[in-house]
């Protein structure tokens, strides 16, 4: 009698359940590896807030300036395709600069209107070497949660001695009475008028203020990011409820872009009298 496992319609009948073994067992532990999904995000009363649609759904650099020759104290602009979460990334140990052995940390700073990383390396680097900026925010993910695109790859950059070390990290200073100016043009035909029953939009009813319409500060000091006066200001900001501020229906002329950032150059600089 020919042995069991040599009957070529048991053994094909073993091969293919082996197979459905395998196939079952790679479902499931690819599932167990398979990235968690994050929160979606929800406004105040738990409603889910709508996210942008696939296909705009990765994060990626667009450009980086100066590109391939830098001074050896540079500050070096990384613009991105979309607003940054700001729960990703902090202003140390986010990026910094490599050259063979040598590394040079740095600090940056998150220009939100131009959805910007500003990186700045704490010392002098070394003349003449060619050095590669590397991202260490594992997690850097856009405000709606796509994450950085794969083949997403900071440049290599030379040093010269020949160009100029540009200024520190610093922000233009903006003024309380500055941005007072801005929202008396733009915004208090609405905003002071009783009638409407709005927040005012005085310096006081702004700073640590909650907002009525989703679970943030309106102006949160030191963080653009987190203020929601800005997701409501900036036109094309993927998260906020209702319209964009002024309304594109009423008569107010719109923000140019020169205001918002000034208003965020307000907050970032900590709100400021
Ligand atoms: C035509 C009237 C009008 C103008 C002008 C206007 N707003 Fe508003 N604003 C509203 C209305 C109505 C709402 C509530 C509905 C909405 O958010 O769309 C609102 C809501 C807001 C909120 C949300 C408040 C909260 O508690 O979350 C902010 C912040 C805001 N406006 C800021 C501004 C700023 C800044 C400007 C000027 C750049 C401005 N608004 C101009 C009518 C106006």
């Amino acid at each position: 009698m020919v042995p069991l496992f040599f009957n070529p319609f048991v053994s094909l009948l073993f091969m293919a359940s082996l197979r459905l073994i395998s196939l079952v067992l790679a479902v499931v532990l690819f599932q167990g590896c398979a990235p968690l999904e994050p929160d979606l995000p929800v406004d105040e009363e738990g409603e889910p807030i709508d996210l942008p649609p696939p296909g705009e759904d990765w994060l990626f650099f667009e450009s980086v300036e100066p590109k391939e020759e830098i001074s050896t104290r540079p500050t070096i602009e990384i613009n991105f395709n979309s607003y940054l979460d700001p729960e990703t990334f902090n202003s140390y140990g986010t990026l910094r600069m490599r050259s063979g052995g040598l590394t040079n940390a740095g600090r940056v700073d998150y220009w939100m209107t131009r959805r910007q990383l500003r990186f700045r390396p704490n010392a002098d680097l070394e003349p003449r070497l060619s050095y590669q900026l590397q991202l260490l925010a594992d997690d850097l993910r856009s405000i709606t949660g796509s994450p950085l695109h794969t083949l997403a790859i900071l440049p290599r950059l030379h040093t010269s001695e020949d160009l100029e070390p540009t200024d520190p990290l610093r922000r233009p200073e903006v003024s309380w009475e500055e941005v007072e100016a801005i929202f008396e043009i733009h915004c208090n035909d609405c905003h002071s008028d009783p009638n409407w029953m709005l927040p005012e939009l005085t310096r006081e009813s702004l700073i640590h203020k909650r907002s009525e319409q989703v679970d943030a500060r309106l102006v949160e000091p030191f963080s653009a990011p987190r203020s929601y006066l800005m997701h409501k200001i900036l036109p094309d900001y993927p998260l906020r409820r209702k319209e964009v501020q002024p309304p594109s229906w009423s008569d107010a002329p719109p923000l140019s872009m020169t205001d918002v950032e000034r208003i965020e150059h307000w907050i970032a600089n900590g709100a400021p009298p």
